[in-house]
């Protein structure tokens, strides 16, 4: 090391998934939506991504390891984006105004990042990913900005990851500037506002290679006519209905525009040329088996309990408030059994001894049990169960991931 001083940031970001889903673009190089959507952030306690970001005079070139693999930093690339519009930010509000400012801006970084997640499980990473670098950046180069600032510049890494630099509940306002200047994230209410938000998350197995978001999305825009319905008559009003639903803690309009949701984006997909599938037996039996279990609450003058929602891939989250998830556990148990092993996190919402959760099968009363078949251990290779959370966490020096050389840990 050239320098006594180090220079450096430690950050992490959650995981969101969407209620109002982003598909397509207006702007492929700066990611310009063709449409607001709007998530729920998920706790860091249990999905998270972590990223150090170091900058050094003696640092040759950029480098990003992720999860201690080193990832090529492309000229141009979305990586390239961030970074250097993280150095920009940097300079123009920093150094600029202070000479006596260090100049980072100047400086190459080594940033290594690491999901607390398997890659296996299907779950997407580059929201999170994107917005810990940009997170950690953020602290490295002392910049006293709003979330809504840096998610800008995460949008432009992938446009999902605008909305993990907020907590809670988070709306992507597509804009209108070609420059894309108020095509950001802003906070709709904050996870103190609706704590007992919850997610149950079935990782359903899945060995077909998938059609990437990306280039999914782009296909879409190309060739379906159902998209343009969707963005000029649809998305807007549900944006309006489910800001008030969560704005007033109604769990059932929520529900019932999240699953209207996930449908239509699934929809559009099978509306594509060629049609892109991105759900499969697995996923729609959970469909089947939310909509029996919303049909005995409704019957019962509850409203809907559950809100199920598909990504770009066969895995469910369902969205329930705190008091109903044992329940929705124990339904999902009774069709998709599963490898003892792999409950561990579930199984304690029962406070039971026992180490199978599928002795805990059950359906409610009146359930009507042929809506689905039951499927074959593993077909859900696990669950995951976490609630609303808050936005990235600066962390401290003691969790950094380089090593004092500058290299991975
Ligand atoms: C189905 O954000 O992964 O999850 O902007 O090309 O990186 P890029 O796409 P990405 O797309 C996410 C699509 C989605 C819906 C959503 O998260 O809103």
């Amino acid at each position: 090391m050239s320098s006594s001083t180090v220079y450096e940031a430690t950050a992490s970001a959650p995981v969101n998934i969407a209620v109002i889903k982003y598909w397509g673009k207006r702007d492929t190089k700066l990611i310009l939506p063709i449409n607001s959507s709007l998530s729920v952030t998920l706790d860091q306690d249990h999905l998270r991504s972590t990223t150090t970001s170091r900058a050094d005079p003696s640092f040759e070139h950029d480098q990003l390891w992720l999860n201690g693999k080193e990832d090529e930093i492309k000229a141009g690339g979305r990586l390239a984006t961030c970074i250097s519009e993280m150095k920009r930010l940097r300079k123009e509000l920093v150094e600029d105004k202070d000479p006596n400012a260090p100049k980072l801006s100047s400086y190459k970084v080594h940033i290594a990042s690491y999901n607390n997640f398997p890659t296996a499980a299907g779950l997407a990473s580059s929201a999170s990913g994107f917005a810990a670098l940009v997170a950690s950046l953020a602290h490295l180069y002392q910049l006293t900005v709003s979330p809504s600032v840096l998610s800008l510049i995460a949008r432009q890494g992938s446009g999902s990851a605008c909305r993990s630099l907020f907590g809670g509940f988070v709306a992507w306002q597509m804009g209108s500037d070609p420059a894309g200047t108020d095509s950001l994230a802003v906070e709709v209410a904050p996870r103190e506002h609706w704590p007992d938000m919850h997610a149950l998350i079935c990782v359903v197995s899945d060995d077909k290679k998938g059609t990437s978001s990306t280039s999914g999305m782009q296909r879409t825009v190309e060739t379906s006519a159902l998209l343009q319905h969707r963005i000029k008559h649809v998305v807007p009003e549900r944006m309006q209905l489910i800001s008030k639903a969560i704005l007033e803690k109604d769990f059932d309009t929520f529900a019932r525009i999240t699953m209207a949701d996930s449908n239509q984006f699934h929809a559009v997909a099978l509306d594509t040329e060629p049609p892109i599938f991105y759900m499969n037996d697995v996923s729609r039996a959970i469909i089947a088996l939310i909509v029996e279990f919303n049909r005995l609450s409704i019957a019962n003058g509850q409203g809907h309990k559950a809100a199920y929602t598909y990504d770009a891939g066969p895995n469910a989250v369902i969205y329930a408030l705190e008091k109903d998830i044992k329940q929705i556990v124990q339904l999902i148990v009774s069709y998709f059994p599963q490898r003892p092993s792999e409950f561990k996190d579930v199984l304690g919402l029962f406070g039971t001894a026992s180490s199978d959760i599928n002795t805990l099968a059950k359906v409610p009363e009146g359930f009507n049990e042929a809506v689905a078949k039951r499927f074959e251990v593993g077909s859900v290779k696990g669950l995951i169960h976490t609630r609303v959370g808050d936005g990235p966490r600066k962390l401290s020096d003691s969790e950094s991931l380089l090593a004092a050389n500058g290299l991975p840990k």
